[in-house]
């Protein structure tokens, strides 16, 4: 997330509502070491190559270095886990998540995200929206994803290449849309789906640096892409609202959706959600979990594809669990092989390449002094990567997870401490369920003369191309 730090945390654009940090730069000379080059540079570099360009910059500065990302203050970057632990153990008076995602978030997600707030703001509502995505709530929604997954597998042509990674983006759309928004089949899912379709095309196409910056935040009566962006955003906020109106009237009574869990909260003094807060939260739930998910199913599939002895151990483990029937949830605990298959995809790819926190004063971490108003960062990417913590690192080998729990500050594709991932249980588990369902119905193979880049899109990571790959057969 180098080059993407430039979209989170551009000073420039600072809300009022964010506590004040020194604008002047540290002092290159005061900051570990790291590249020399120009800020454009380096940003471009990341943008273009950015697994290889942090592998570099690892190889060549070791477990702390210093980056200069464009627009947005220096980033020291942490891979040493002593550093990390340190920066997860942080209650975030210092080291806040939320100060350096604003500026950018704010005005695209709303400004009554949790990925926006810090402190007490934060504890509260992530004390509010922690239920619903909790682990054993999963089951409710196990049912509706193997549905959908079905409904995406039945659709793929046979013997022709097709892109995997949409038809992810696909699936996990709608299990945001159901599991999350509570919306189903019928008109009322046409429209709000339709909306969303054409958010997220626009959150994540050409024009979405633009959306960030604030001088091209122009309406232009609808005609500029911010002004399409916001007739967008105001048309799902119509269609939302009228979804809350109806949970207030009627009743939540016998609904699961996380929505409707969300619209019953209340904190310690009683209060609900108010109406802004429940919309803004369904957005950063749909920008945070959609494409991360669909990205991460496309990472295992390419590892799976390429590997056949770990397709043939997986088939095996599936048969033995799952049989012929569908998957069921009682059988996800027992999936061991595929679990160290998700978690060693996400150990060498994972599609956050780094964690940031703004520090908002002067703070030590691992013996280093470092000043108020820079970026620090836990790397996933090369902590992940790391020769003195896994051996072996470049090789895929889910073996290594079985039986074994790395420290969350060795193995942390959901980030850490209290900011970690709120539906990194959903995200898992939809993850088994997707993948489960796909390995047993159908024989996929990657397609012919593919060779996979990684490529960065806006702020995750993916396999090129869309992972392109080819069904053989498919059970019905
Ligand atoms: C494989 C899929 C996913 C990955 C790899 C992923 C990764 C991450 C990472 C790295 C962070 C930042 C943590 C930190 O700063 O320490 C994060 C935060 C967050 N994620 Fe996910 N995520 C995934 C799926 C989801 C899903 C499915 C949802 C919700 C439906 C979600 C909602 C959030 C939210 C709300 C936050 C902000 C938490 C906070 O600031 O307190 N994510 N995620």
């Amino acid at each position: 997330m180098q080059a993407s730090e430039t979209r989170l945390a551009p000073e420039a654009s600072a809300s009022p509502r964010l506590s004040a940090v020194p604008r002047s730069a540290p002092s290159r000379r005061t900051l570990p070491r790291g590249p020399r080059q120009p800020r454009l540079w380096q940003s471009l570099r990341y943008a273009l190559r950015p697994y290889a360009s942090i592998d570099d910059t690892f190889r060549r500065y070791g477990d702390c270095y210093t980056v200069h990302p464009l627009g947005g203050p220096p980033m020291v970057v942490f891979t040493d886990p002593e550093a990390i632990k340190e920066i997860f153990a942080s209650d975030g008076a210092e080291l806040r998540a939320g100060e350096a995602a604003g500026p950018i978030l704010g005005p695209i997600i709303g400004w009554h995200s949790i990925l926006l707030m810090d402190g007490e703001r934060h504890h509260r509502e992530r004390r509010l929206m922690a239920p619903p995505l909790h682990g054993e709530r999963m089951h409710v929604y196990g049912g509706i994803m193997r549905e959908i997954a079905d409904r995406v597998i039945d659709s793929w042509p046979i013997g022709r290449p097709f892109p995997i990674h949409h038809e992810m983006q696909a699936i996990t759309l709608d299990v945001i849309l159901r599991a999350v928004f509570g919306v189903h089949e019928g008109t009322r899912f046409a429209h709000i789906r339709e909306g969303i379709v054409r958010f997220l095309a626009q959150a994540d196409g050409p024009t979405a640096a633009f959306l960030a910056i604030q001088a091209f935040q122009v309406e232009l009566r609808g005609l500029s892409p911010w002004g399409r962006f916001v007739r967008n955003r105001e048309a799902i906020c119509t269609e939302l609202l009228a979804e809350i109106g109806r949970r207030r009237s009627e009743g939540t009574a016998g609904r699961t959706d996380i929505l409707s869990m969300l619209v019953e909260a209340r904190d310690e003094q009683g209060e609900p959600m108010t109406d802004p807060e429940l919309i803004d939260e369904m957005f950063t739930l749909l920008m945070a979990g959609h494409e991360t998910t669909a990205t991460s199913l496309a990472w295992a599939f390419h590892h799976v594809l390429d590997r056949p002895d770990v397709l043939a151990k997986l088939r095996a483990e599936l048969a033995r669990v799952v049989g012929d029937g569908p998957v069921q949830p009682h059988h996800i605990p027992q999936l061991d092989y595929l679990d160290a298959v998700i978690k060693e995809s996400q150990r060498l790819c994972p599609v956050a390449t780094n964690v940031i926190r703004r520090l908002t004063q002067p703070m030590r971490i691992a013996g280093r002094d470092l000043p108020a108003g820079i970026t620090v960062s836990a790397c996933i990417y090369s902590t992940h990567r790391h020769p003195d913590l896994w051996p072996d690192p470049e090789r895929f080998h889910p073996e290594r997870f079985i039986g074994a729990r790395p420290a969350p500050h060795t193995f942390f594709p959901f980030g850490g401490g209290i900011r970690r991932c709120i539906g990194a249980a959903l995200a898992s588990y939809e993850m088994k369920i997707v993948l489960a369902q796909v390995l047993s119905r159908t024989q996929l193979r990657i397609a012919p003369g593919y060779r996979m880049r990684p490529v960065l899109r806006t702020i995750t990571v993916a396999p090129s191309a869309g992972m392109p790959v080819v069904l053989d057969s498919r059970r019905p």
